[in-house]
């Protein structure tokens, strides 16, 4: 008799090759059925039943080892049927079971992080996830979604051998249009989506998934695999707060199509951590490609997301490892995967700068000639007229990193875009310093072309912390007491939430402490350059750890 039906318990008189024969699978549902029959479970869906049916004629007498395996942690079920399927034919739907080291390490995260209320597995198959967490919350209730019928089954006779049957619910279903029905409480979304690439499916879902992102305002690509439907397809039922945690192919990190989970992760689906696993982790066989865990919690506002690589299935459950990637720069990269790979680490305390702070370019006037003048300019309005920093000189030499005083600064003319907001003296000035501009060509340079209207330099409000980007030695940060507006020889620092003084302070002495010129881009000569993206990424004191400085 073969392994596996020793291991299934069929009672044939006659089993000379029977493993080997097509009949196979309905002797695995004849088995599967007669564990389901006793339980609470044993309302089968119309294609579970046509299972069934079809095995009715073989005989099974004892599932006693069988449900003892069960319990124990095992899944003979589920082994015998990815050994019974090929690869080959398991593919269209992308049935690939996971190995129980990721099941528990993903069951594990979810634990360290709620207690959850529900359990949703999308694409249970034998129900690895749903049973590892029906164990693991005595208190949830179940729902397993799984399309394919003997699957279904199968996930069914796991539930009930494991006594997880009477808060369990299995529907033979397409998740995408699965009725899950409502929660008090958190639901905890865990599995591992299936894999099927976009030539396999259909026109309608690929409509769906157009129409649904698009309707979100996520950016979509129709050649997105199934994996990514059931992403946007949680997204759609999960309620704020839900968390989840699924392990696919990393390839969406880079592709294109990939841009809809990564848009959705830096938004509503709330991502907060992307785990890649290496590739001895085996999460699939047969596939050439690595696998990541992606964990989420809907609506989050976490400004940052930790990306890691993990070694083992193991290293997955420790949530506080990661290093912290802010969702601004990630908005920006289009390829996620080299951003695992970059060095040093954000150190322990800190978070990079974009987390507290946006940092904006100063505006371009398009011809300082005509648009900078002296702040008291007789010439023209003084409502007009901003006191700006509009040399980098004047940061660098800016008293113990303060800009105190307006005194010195130039001024950069910004007119009102609605001249008639001027009172008539002020509208003859400004007319006539336009008549000037024009005679200069400052009305076509390219930057007064691409503004609306031409004549409004449009400058930024005042930064309270500015810095410049450009030099052969590390950047100036100054705290702007004085409330200078600045143009592009600088960048403003602006926090995302108000900050106190003292701590705009801390923030700024610890920015000119701890800056060097190798965090930015070195060009010929030994210039060093720091985009506003890069700026963002110099990791400065966490809030608290700036609070515990300042005080
Ligand atoms: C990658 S397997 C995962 C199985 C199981 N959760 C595990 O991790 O061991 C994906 C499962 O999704 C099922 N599936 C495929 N398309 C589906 C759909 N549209 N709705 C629900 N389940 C689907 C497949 O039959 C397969 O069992």
């Amino acid at each position: 008799m073969s392994d596996f039906k020793q291991m299934l318990l069929i009672d044939r008189d006659d089993d000379a090759g029977a493993a080997t024969r097509p009949e196979s699978e309905q002797e695995l549902a004849a088995v599967a059925w007669a564990i389901v029959r006793s339980g609470a479970l044993a309302d089968l869906a119309a294609t579970e039943s046509e299972v069934v049916n079809s095995a009715a004629e073989i005989p099974v007498t004892d599932t006693g080892e069988l449900v003892s395996a069960i319990q124990q942690g095992g899944d003979p079920l589920g082994d015998a049927f990815v050994r019974l399927r090929s690869p080959k034919q398991r593919r269209p739907m992308g049935a690939v079971y996971t190995p129980p080291g990721i099941v528990d390490a993903m069951v594990g995260w979810i634990a360290a992080k709620e207690q959850p209320a529900r359990v949703v597995d999308p694409g249970a198959g034998s129900g690895r996830f749903v049973l590892q967490a029906g164990r693991t919350f005595p208190d949830a209730s179940l729902v397993a979604v799984e399309l394919d019928p003997l699957a279904a089954l199968l996930c069914r006779a796991n539930l009930t051998a494991a006594g997880l049957d009477d808060r369990a619910r299995v529907l033979v279903d397409d998740y995408r249009e699965a009725d899950l029905g409502s929660c008090h409480g958190v639901t905890a979304f865990v599995g591992n989506p299936p894999y099927v690439r976009h030539h396999q499916i259909g026109s309608r879902w690929k409509q769906w998934l157009t129409n649904t992102a698009a309707s979100r305002d996520l950016p979509v690509s129709a050649l997105a695999g199934l994996h990514i439907h059931f992403f946007l397809a949680t997204l759609l039922t999960a309620q704020p707060g839900d968390i989840g945690a699924f392990v696919t192919s990393s390839e969406w990190l880079d592709v294109n199509y990939g841009k809809l989970l990564r848009g959705m992760l830096t938004d509503g689906l709330g991502g907060e951590s992307i785990h890649v696993l290496a590739p001895e982790t085996l999460a699939f066989e047969d596939a050439a490609t690595t696998a990541s865990v992606t964990c989420f919690q809907i609506g989050s506002e976490a400004r940052s997301l930790k990306m890691r690589r993990v070694a083992n299935a193991g290293d997955l459950a420790d949530l506080s490892k990661g290093r912290r990637v802010s969702k601004q720069r990630l908005k920006q990269e289009k390829r996620w995967s080299p951003l695992f790979a970059q060095a040093p680490p954000v150190p322990e305390g800190f978070v990079e700068l974009g987390e507290l702070c946006r940092v904006h370019r100063g505006a371009v006037t398009g011809a300082n000639a005509t648009w900078i003048t002296s702040a008291n300019n007789p010439q023209l309005p003084a409502r007009t007229l901003f006191p700006s920093v509009t040399k980098a000189r004047e940061l660098f030499d800016a008293d113990e990193g303060v800009l105190s005083s307006l005194r010195s600064l130039r001024a950069v003319i910004d007119l009102p875009a609605d001249l008639s907001e001027l009172d008539d003296d002020d509208r003859a000035l400004v007319k006539r310093f336009l008549r000037f501009a024009e005679r200069n060509d400052a009305h076509s340079s390219y930057v007064a072309r691409h503004r609306n209207p031409w004549w409004s330099v449009g400058l930024r409000s005042p930064a309270p912390i500015l810095a410049t980007y450009m030099a052969r030695r590390p950047p100036a940060f100054v705290r702007n007491l004085a409330g200078a507006r600045h143009v592009n020889v600088a960048h403003g620092i602006y926090p995302r939430d108000p900050l106190s003084d003292d701590t705009l302070d801390t923030l700024a002495a610890s920015l000119r402490s701890g800056v060097s010129v190798s965090q930015g881009r070195t060009y010929a000569g030994g210039l060093t350059k720091f985009e506003p993206s890069e700026m963002e990424r110099i990791p400065v004191p966490s809030p608290a750890l700036l609070a515990e400085m300042s005080s």
